[in-house]
C-alpha cells in the first residue's frame, strides 16, 4: 500500500517557533509612527498590543519556546497531518509530487488557531480581559473566539459586513465560543460612523474592520487588540506549520523544490515557508511561492511602500507591499485574502528575491477548488483554492519543461461554511474580477504623501 500521511506523536510536536528575523541576510525596514514618521518604540503600541507580545514583534531571538499551557491547546489537533495529494496528482498527470500540510483539521477549520492561541495566552497572562479584532471570512474571528473561550477572556470581532451576511455560520460559531460579533462598519466606533455617513452600502473591507476594533481596544479599560496576519509575531506563532512539515517530510526523505501558500496578510504562507526561506538563505535550492487574488494583487501590482494596516490610520507606517489604506477589494468570496497590505516579513522577502507571487481569479481558484475536492475529497476554503490554482499552474509548467518537481504547501483551511460561494460558483454566478489598472493607481494616490522606503 502507497503511503498516503504521515502523522506525527504528541511527543513530536516542535517546542519552538522560528523567528526569520534572526537569519535575514539583510534587516527589515522599521515601522515608523505616523506622526513623528520616526521608526516606531515598543513603548507606541502599549495602549494596542500587551509588552510580552511587543516584545516578541521586535525580537531577534532565533527561537522562542512554546510555552507549555498553548502546547497544551495545540495537542487538541497538532501536529497535523502532512498528506500526499496522489489523486489530484492523477488528475493533472504531470510530473509532479504534491504534499500538503493539513490545516483544516483544526476546531475552527483552519490555521488561525496557531496564532489565536499564543495571543489569547500571553494577553491573559499579562492581565487583559477582553481582545478586540477584526475579522474577514470569519476565520480568525472565530478562531480568536474559541481561543478567547479556553483562556477566560473576552471577545468581541468586526466582521466585514459583505462577510458577515455571505457567511451566517461562521458569525453563530463566535457566539457559541462566547464573542460578541458585529458587522463592520458600525454605529460602534468613530471610524465607523465615518464610512457609513459617506457609504451608506460599504461592503466594509478588512482595512475598515481594522480601524474599528483598534479604536474599541484602546478606547476600553482591559482590552487590548488582536491581529490575524501581517505582524511579526503572528507569522512567527505559524511557523508551527512549516517546523511540522520538516520533520514529517525528513521522516520520509523528502525534501520539496517548491513551497506554496495562498496569501492574504501572509500568516499561512510564512508558517509553512519561513523554516524554508532559512534553509534558503543557508544555501539550499527551494523556491517559496504566494498565491493572491487577481481582484487584489498586493504582491503582484502593488509597489513596496510605508502605507497604513487600516484605513483610519490609526495603526504604525509599515513598510509592506500596498495597494493603499483606503483600497475596498471587490466583494470576493475569499474575504481572508481581501487586504490591502501584506505582511512586512513577506514584503521583505519578495523585495529580496527570497519569495515569488502570482495572482488568480476567482474563476480559476473555484475551478481548482471544486477539481480538487473531486479527487481528494476535503473541500477547500476559498482562500485555500488560490494555492491550489497555483499548484495546478506549477503542474502544468513541470510538465511543459518536463522536469520533475515535490511541492509542498498548506491546505489553510476547509470550506464548510463557505459552500454559498461554491453554491454560486456552481450556479455560474461568478465572474473572473481583475483589478483595473486605473483603480490601482487611483487607491495608490493614498500613499502620496507617505515616507519612501
Ligand atoms: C482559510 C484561510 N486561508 C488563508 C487566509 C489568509 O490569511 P493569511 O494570508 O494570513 O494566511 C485566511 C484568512 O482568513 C483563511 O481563512
Amino acid at each position: 500500500m502507497e503511503q498516503v500521511k504521515v502523522v506525527l506523536s504528541d511527543e513530536e510536536i516542535p517546542r519552538q517557533w522560528y523567528n526569520i528575523q534572526a537569519d535575514l541576510p539583510k534587516p527589515m525596514l522599521p515601522p515608523l509612527h505616523p506622526g513623528t514618521g520616526k521608526p516606531l518604540a515598543p513603548e507606541d503600541l502599549a495602549p494596542v498590543f500587551p509588552m510580552n507580545i511587543i516584545e516578541q514583534e521586535v525580537s531577534r531571538e532565533r527561537w522562542l519556546d512554546i510555552p507549555e499551557p498553548v502546547l497544551e491547546k495545540y495537542l487538541l489537533w497538532r501536529p497535523s497531518p502532512l498528506y500526499r495529494a496522489r489523486n489530484f496528482e492523477k488528475l493533472l498527470n504531470a510530473p509532479v509530487k504534491i504534499y500538503y500540510k493539513n490545516e483544516g483539521v483544526s476546531p475552527a477549520g483552519s490555521h488561525k488557531p496557531n496564532a489565536a492561541i499564543p495571543q489569547a495566552y500571553y494577553n491573559k497572562e499579562f492581565g487583559i480581559k477582553r481582545l478586540s479584532t477584526e475579522t474577514g471570512a470569519g476565520q480568525w474571528g472565530s478562531a480568536l473566539a474559541m481561543a478567547c473561550q479556553m483562556f477566560g477572556l473576552g471577545c468581541r470581532v468586526f466582521m466585514v459586513r459583505v462577510s458577515y451576511e455571505q457567511k451566517p455560520y461562521r458569525r453563530i460559531m463566535m457566539r457559541t465560543w462566547g464573542a460578541e460579533c458585529i458587522p463592520s462598519p458600525s454605529d460602534r466606533t468613530e471610524a465607523g460612523r465615518r464610512v457609513v455617513a459617506e457609504h451608506p452600502d460599504s461592503p466594509g473591507s478588512l482595512g475598515i474592520a481594522i480601524s474599528e476594533a483598534v479604536e474599541d481596544a484602546v478606547t476600553s479599560k482591559d482590552a487590548r487588540y488582536s491581529l490575524g496576519s501581517v505582524l511579526n509575531h503572528v507569522l512567527m506563532y505559524q511557523t508551527i506549520i512549516g517546523l511540522e512539515a520538516q520533520k514529517q517530510l525528513e521522516k520520509i526523505g523528502v525534501y520539496p523544490d517548491v513551497v506554496m501558500g495562498c496569501a492574504g496578510g501572509g500568516s499561512n504562507l510564512g508558517g509553512i515557508a519561513l523554516p524554508y526561506v532559512r534553509d534558503k538563505i543557508f544555501g539550499k535550492k527551494v523556491r517559496i511561492v504566494g498565491a493572491e487574488p487577481s481582484s487584489c494583487p498586493t504582491l503582484t501590482k502593488g509597489p513596496f511602500a510605508y502605507d497604513f494596516g487600516d484605513l483610519a490610520k490609526m495603526t504604525p507606517l509599515l513598510p509592506m507591499h500596498t495597494l493603499g489604506h483606503d483600497y475596498v477589494p471587490a466583494p470576493i468570496h475569499a474575504g481572508g485574502l481581501r487586504y490591502h497590505g501584506m505582511a512586512p516579513i513577506i514584503s521583505h522577502l519578495v523585495k529580496e528575491g527570497l519569495v515569488e507571487a502570482r495572482a488568480y481569479n476567482q474563476m480559476e481558484t473555484f475551478d481548482a477548488g471544486v477539481k480538487w475536492a473531486r479527487t481528494e475529497g476535503f473541500i477547500p476554503a476559498p482562500e485555500t483554492g488560490h494555492v491550489l490554482a497555483a499548484v495546478m499552474d506549477e503542474a502544468k509548467r513541470a510538465k511543459e519543461e518536463g522536469k520533475e518537481k515535490v511541492i509542498l504547501f498548506n491546505w489553510s483551511g476547509h470550506g464548510l461554511v463557505d459552500l454559498a460561494a461554491y453554491d454560486d460558483y456552481l450556479s455560474g454566478k461568478l465572474a473572473p474580477y481583475e483589478l483595473p489598472d486605473e483603480e490601482i493607481k487611483r487607491a495608490l494616490k493614498a500613499i502620496d504623501g507617505h515616507p519612501k522606503p
